[in-house]
């Protein structure tokens, strides 16, 4: 008989109260995939989409049309090898390793809410020894989104402005833009700001009390994690040859509805884009041969340190996203498998 594993199991698209601690078959890493016995898995927007299956555009994109594809929930973790596929290169078992089961962007579930998940060797960078797994889980889909969209763009005194900046990408467009020797301003919600400061911002906007697009510096950079305004209002902020990269949106989507979500805005700046004199960037500027490897080195030389709120076990999964989307948490939310092991 088929070995077994425990995972958390979504057989339709929905809640998170439809989420269950159940087993499946232990999976069998393919040629060119490593099996890992997942010790963290993070917890961030991407996840909630392929839970709830919103916007609808994401099921004809690859999640599943009617119910998920793949029924185990979970994008990005952190673990170690168990063992590894006839043609896999770079991993032995015993490894520590993290990354992305699916890309982010994919908005769908990889299955890393579970003991085990096979992952492509591609997809995977050994974990600094400095890092704990949960650290580690948590820097694997914003670390990659964070460095695909900062890399080539940020310079030495720049003025950048981080919208979004206390959330799991945000935090570390920072410690990024820092590095290279900005003057960061982030903007988030009141109990984050001192969060932004201890990781670098020279200066913080509370959007609950003030918007930053009414008045003040003009910036060279922006980085937009949540989409909050309209491009018109970024506009009266930004130098005439400024760089905007929109990265996500505010809410989870909500307000971008839910049948494209914000695809729709991301539409409207390309069509906007050859008519203004700042540059929106809708492609990444220099890509990264091996961009996970550009996080680990960040990691390991505490480049970025990853801020995790909360630890849950496997079994609270549903409580995990639901305090995610309601709690305000401070930092990333993280399953932690290491008790089950
Ligand atoms: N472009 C890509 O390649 C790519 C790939 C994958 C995912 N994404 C998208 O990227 C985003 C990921 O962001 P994340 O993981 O950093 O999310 P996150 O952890 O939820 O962070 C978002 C932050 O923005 C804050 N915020 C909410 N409304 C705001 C406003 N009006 N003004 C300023 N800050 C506000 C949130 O605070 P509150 O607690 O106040 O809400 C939170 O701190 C998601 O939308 C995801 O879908 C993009």
């Amino acid at each position: 008989m088929s070995e077994r594993i425990k995972a958390i199991v979504q057989t339709r698209y929905g809640s998170v109260d439809d989420l269950e601690l159940g087993e499946i078959i232990k999976p069998v890493p393919g040629a060119d995939e490593v099996l890992v016995r997942v010790h963290a898995a993070s917890v961030h927007p991407d996840i909630w989409h392929a839970i709830t299956g919103l916007p609808y555009v994401m099921r004809i994109m690859g999640s599943g049309l009617f119910k998920p594809k793949e029924p185990v929930p979970g994008i990005d973790m952190a673990g170690h090898v168990e063992s590894v596929g006839k043609d896999v290169t770079r991993f032995q078992p015993g490894d520590e390793v993290f990354g992305e089961v699916v890309h982010g962007n994919q908005w769908k579930n990889g299955g890393a809410y579970a003991e085990l998940v096979a992952v492509s060797e591609a997809k995977l960078a050994l974990k600094p020894p400095n890092i704990s797994f949960e650290e580690a889980a948590a820097a694997g889909t914003a670390g990659l989104i964070a460095v695909n969209n900062l890399r080539g763009r940020v310079q030495p005194g720049q003025k950048v402005v981080v919208n979004g900046a206390g959330g799991g990408v945000g935090m570390f467009a920072i410690q990024i833009s820092k590095a290279h020797g900005a003057e960061v301003t982030g903007v988030d919600n009141t109990e984050k700001l001192d969060l932004l400061r201890s990781l670098g911002a020279d200066h913080v906007v509370d959007y609950t009390r003030q918007d930053f697009t009414q008045n003040g510096p003009q910036y060279d950079l922006m980085i937009d994690v949540v989409g909050s305004h309209p491009f018109s209002d970024y506009r009266r902020v930004l130098t005439p040859d400024a760089t905007y990269v929109l990265i996500g949106h505010d809410g989870f989507g909500k307000s971008a509805g839910r049948w494209v979500g914000s695809i729709r805005r991301f539409l409207k700046l390309l069509v906007l884009s050859p008519f203004v004199s700042q540059n929106i960037a809708t492609s990444y500027a220099e890509p990264d041969e091996d961009p996970l490897n550009t996080v680990r080195v960040l990691l390991e030389t505490g480049g970025i340190t990853p801020i995790v709120s909360h630890t849950y076990l496997l079994a609270e999964v549903p409580e995990a996203i639901r305090h995610m989307v309601e709690g305000n948490p401070v930092g990333r939310i993280v399953i932690s498998l290491i008790s089950t092991d």
